[in-house]
């Protein structure tokens, strides 16, 4: 039996942010924050914040923009955080929006109507409320029977959960999936912090995942030849936020409720784990790194990027090999890698192959090998 990606769709956010909006409104918070704090600053008990600059942040990280849900909140040198309407019950949750709207492409490029869908997974590294799951709520806003379940692996949760729709298909328990990764970044993103103010933005990515037997002709796609997995646990990306912090009487706001990394360290730890991910996956099926003809790699760094590409092909990698989108979205989580190959696998030809490769916090890496059918 194969297992086809049959479709794939994004929503993005309406409003964007620059990388000169943004560290225009970080800088107004830090000169604002040392002129409040003077005494403390001068005494020694408060450090002084250092401004941002857009240069460092294009250079280090490759990023230039990003979307976000409210660019307002964000901007606002009084509250550096999204402002979001607290919505009733009766409402839809904004994840369950906007994965609504990413699936509505997802379905139409895989020419499928929601009574085609068996299952629905919501894969992402945050998840607004701890239940009902969000999948069960995007279920039955786009009228899909079946079963529908929620799960985290941080960046990696697209591609593992690519993994679990494979299983769930050639088990037999569904024909033909729904995978959503909203991801609202801007939530657990510290923009007072100035290491990592620049990192994330909103979006949602969807996937179709299904049985080969029932992709319609017009709809060519991408079969997945096998995925595999791998975490390895580490402190280096963490976020302290759950259900036990009001138990805990510990403080909601912290920096440490927040997304929090020691940027150089995941950098140095994670290359030599994707890179030998990568080629062991290749070894398994005989298949020489010359034969992939694109990375739809994870979108958290350009550097990063660029270095495990070189490693692995022992060489520069072009352009049109790993094709990047954090300069327009930033790192978006679990979807940036599904954008990536949402926007850049129209022009290859049947047979080339290619990996969806993500990687993260856990750390967990997923590598997915595809071939245009
Ligand atoms: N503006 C100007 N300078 C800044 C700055 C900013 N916004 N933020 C940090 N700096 C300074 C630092 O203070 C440091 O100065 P020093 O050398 O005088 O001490 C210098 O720039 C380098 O900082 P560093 O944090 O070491 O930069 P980096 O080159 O490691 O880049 C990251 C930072 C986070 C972009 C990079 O490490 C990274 O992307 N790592 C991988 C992270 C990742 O993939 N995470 C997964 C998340 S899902």
């Amino acid at each position: 039996m194969r297992v086809i990606i049959s479709g794939t769709g994004i929503y993005n956010p309406p409003q964007s942010i620059d990388n000169e909006e943004l560290v225009k409104s970080f800088n107004e918070f830090v000169k604002k924050f040392n002129i409040d704090n003077e005494k403390e600053i001068s005494e020694g008990s408060i450090d002084e914040l250092t401004l941002s600059n857009e240069a460092f942040i294009k250079k280090v990280s490759g990023i230039e923009k990003r979307y976000v849900m409210d660019k307002e909140g964000i901007l606002n040198p009084e509250r550096m955080m999204p402002s979001l309407k607290e919505r009733t019950n009766d409402e839809p949750s904004l994840q369950a929006e906007i994965a609504v709207k990413a699936s509505e492409e997802a379905l139409k490029q895989s020419n499928k109507e929601p009574k085609d869908i068996d299952a629905v997974i919501c894969a992402c590294a945050n998840l607004q409320r701890a239940y009902p799951a969000i999948a069960i709520e995007i279920q039955n806003l786009l009228g899909i029977e079946g079963y529908a379940y929620d799960m985290n692996v941080a960046c990696s949760s697209s591609t593992f959960a690519y993994q679990n729709a494979v299983t769930d298909i050639k088990s037999g328990l569904a024909k033909n999936i729904l995978i959503v990764n909203p991801e609202i970044c801007s939530g657990h993103l510290n923009f007072k912090d100035r290491d990592g103010h620049f990192i994330f933005g909103d979006v949602c990515a969807a996937s179709i995942i299904e049985q080969n037997d029932d992709v319609h002709l017009e709809s060519r796609g991408y079969e997945i030849i096998s995925t595999k997995l791998s975490t390895v646990f580490s402190n280096n990306i963490r976020n302290n936020f759950g259900f036990l912090n009001k138990a805990e009487n510990s403080d909601p706001f912290s920096h440490d409720k927040l997304f929090i990394q020691k940027g150089r360290s995941v950098f140095k730890e994670v290359v030599p784990l994707v890179c030998s991910e990568i080629k062991g996956h290749l070894d398994q099926f005989n298949i020489s790194i010359k034969d992939i003809k694109r990375f739809w790699f994870h979108q958290a760094n350009l550097n990063m990027n660029l270095l495990i590409a070189k490693k692995l092909l022992g060489r520069e990698a072009y352009d049109h090999e790993m094709p990047i989108i954090l300069d327009e979205y930033a790192n978006t989580s679990s979807a940036g890698s599904i954008i990536a190959f949402h926007k850049f696998k129209d022009d290859l030809e049947e047979g080339d192959m290619g990996i969806i490769c993500s990687f993260g916090a856990g750390y967990s890496i997923g590598s997915v090998i595809v071939k245009k059918i």
